[in-house]
């Protein structure tokens, strides 16, 4: 690909939604992105399979919260289109769904136009928006005209966390979100993982990566989501290979293989308007 790229987009260094997409078997990528890829899998052969499963874990949790009511997504760090995208697997199980993208790469809004093929009875649209900061994502008017925040919502974290470091306090930005979700909300997050690593791979893995990547371990990843109005659907959290693993393909890869944790958890509130 190529030709379209703004000058806000930079070819020159890999860029995560890139990388994702090329390791995903995508087009929409460039030679910085690619090498970068390459260098991930020469530390860990089996990187495409982690991106692969967790793009599998999402496809199972949008269908998740679908069979479970949710009419309303709001999915930040949406990554490159691929389909199916959530907005496709949602109103599929439900047309009048409404889906909000979000995304801080403006390569995603170039392909932005593939997001935005609703259904005639849903809705989907897109904010260039930066997780870092919530509240500008929660007043944006493309939000307000597309999800009614008193009515249960989705929340897609998908494979975007570890890319908040904890200078950027991403239970702060957990927190703002999850506040402005009426009970019967549903979260679903997967966030990249070494735990499953020798010592020597993930040092390796950790000089590959860009500064800003901070995996987090199982125990680090559920602590973001320690609220007392979560609770976290079983397994809890577990490798995204592990989710619903019986509806997945067979047969499941090793823990060992995927470098992604996931999480669902329902928002539970008490009614206060007793
Ligand atoms: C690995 S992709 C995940 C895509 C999709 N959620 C999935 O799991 O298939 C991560 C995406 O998060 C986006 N991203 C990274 N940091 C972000 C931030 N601070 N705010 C919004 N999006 C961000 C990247 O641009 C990229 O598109």
């Amino acid at each position: 690909m190529a030709d379209h790229a703004s000058p806000r987009i930079d070819t020159s260094v890999a860029h995560p939604a890139r990388r994702y997409d090329y390791l995903l078997g995508g087009k929409d990528n460039f030679e910085a992105d690619r090498e970068s890829a390459r260098q991930i899998e020469r530390v860990v052969p089996t990187a495409r399979l982690t991106a692969l499963e967790n793009r599998a874990f999402l496809h199972r949790a949008v269908r998740f919260m679908a069979g479970n009511g949710i009419r309303q997504f709001l999915d930040i760090g949406t990554g490159i289109p691929t389909s199916p995208n959530t907005h496709e697997i949602a109103q599929r199980i439900a047309p009048a769904a409404r889906i909000v993208y979000v995304d801080n790469d403006p390569l995603v809004l170039v392909h932005a136009r593939a997001l935005l093929t609703s259904t005639p009875q849903g809705k989907t649209s897109y904010i260039e928006g930066d997780l870092r900061q919530p509240g500008q994502i929660l007043n944006d008017r493309e939000l307000a005209a597309t999800l009614d925040l008193s009515q249960p919502v989705g929340l897609l974290l998908v494979a975007v966390l570890h890319f908040i470091r904890d200078d950027d306090n991403p239970r702060a930005t957990i927190d703002a979100l999850i506040d402005a979700l009426p009970a019967d909300s549903i979260v679903v997050a997967s966030h990249g993982t070494f735990e499953h690593m020798p010592a020597e791979q993930a040092a390796a893995l950790t000089k590959v990566m860009e500064a800003q990547f901070r995996q987090r371990s199982g125990t680090e990843f559920r602590t973001l989501f320690d609220r007392p109005d979560l609770r976290l659907v079983e397994p809890g959290v577990q490798s995204v290979a592990q989710w619903w693993a019986d509806e997945a393909s067979q047969p499941r890869p090793a823990i060992e293989d995927v470098a992604c944790n996931g999480l669902v958890a329902r928002v539970v509130r008490a009614n206060t308007e007793v």
